[in-house]
């Protein structure tokens, strides 16, 4: 059985669909354990609530690559083979990266690369753009840059606000979140300079 390790920092509600699905064996995998950098994420009180591995570590003050030896550290411990962010408010190092090559995850709440960075529906809405969305891909030392996975489309309506824009698209990274995993423990892709191709 594979492995999954959750980076968090807040809310978790992406870490909560990805639980319900391993709960209900739509993903073949394990959740080994999941590390909030904030001691106050609603995440990491879930996950204690579900039974599960829950660890903080604690960032602040801490430097950036000096804090992943920590967090690689325990994911090592607990024999992870795939890192999922959700919701994690953290640029990796270098030395994080190279530790998991093509082995982190995140999610973000915009079609990338329009709108990266924090607030991403907010600044979808003010840009008045028509279809917005989100999008899986894979980790690398920049911000919201890697590789893409998975993406879904969600139109913007005229009487959206930046609110219930964000719910809709919520919805659809819970659902794309879980199906970009299953895709990368099948194994079954391949990378063609950054576009990642299916197998079948
Ligand atoms: C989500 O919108 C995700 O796309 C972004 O941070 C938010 C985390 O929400 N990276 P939650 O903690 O999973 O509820």
């Amino acid at each position: 059985m594979k492995k999954l390790g959750i980076l968090l920092s807040g809310r978790g509600s992406n870490f909560e669909a990805i639980a319900d699905n391993v709960a209900a064996g739509r993903i073949p995998a394990e959740i080994a354990v999941v590390i909030s950098n904030r001691p106050s994420a609603r995440g990491l009180e879930v996950a204690r609530q579900r039974g599960l591995n829950a660890v903080c570590i604690p960032s602040k003050g801490m430097e950036r690559e000096a804090y992943d030896r920590l967090v690689v550290a325990e994911l090592r411990k607990r024999e992870v083979d795939l890192v999922c962010l959700a919701g994690f408010m953290r640029l990796l190092s270098p030395y994080f990266i190279r530790e998991f090559p093509l082995k982190i995850l995140n999610i973000h709440p915009s079609l990338l690369p329009a709108f990266p960075g924090l607030d991403a529906q907010h600044q979808a809405w003010e840009h008045g753009v028509k279809i917005s969305g989100c999008t899986v891909h894979f980790v690398d030392e920049h911000l919201d840059a890697g590789p893409i996975i998975v993406q879904a489309a969600v139109p913007v309506l005229n009487d959206d606000t930046p609110e219930t824009l964000a719910a809709r698209i919520l919805k659809e990274e819970h659902r794309i979140y879980s199906e970009a995993i299953n895709i990368v423990l099948s194994g079954k892709f391949h990378l063609e300079g950054r576009r990642v191709v299916f197998d079948d």
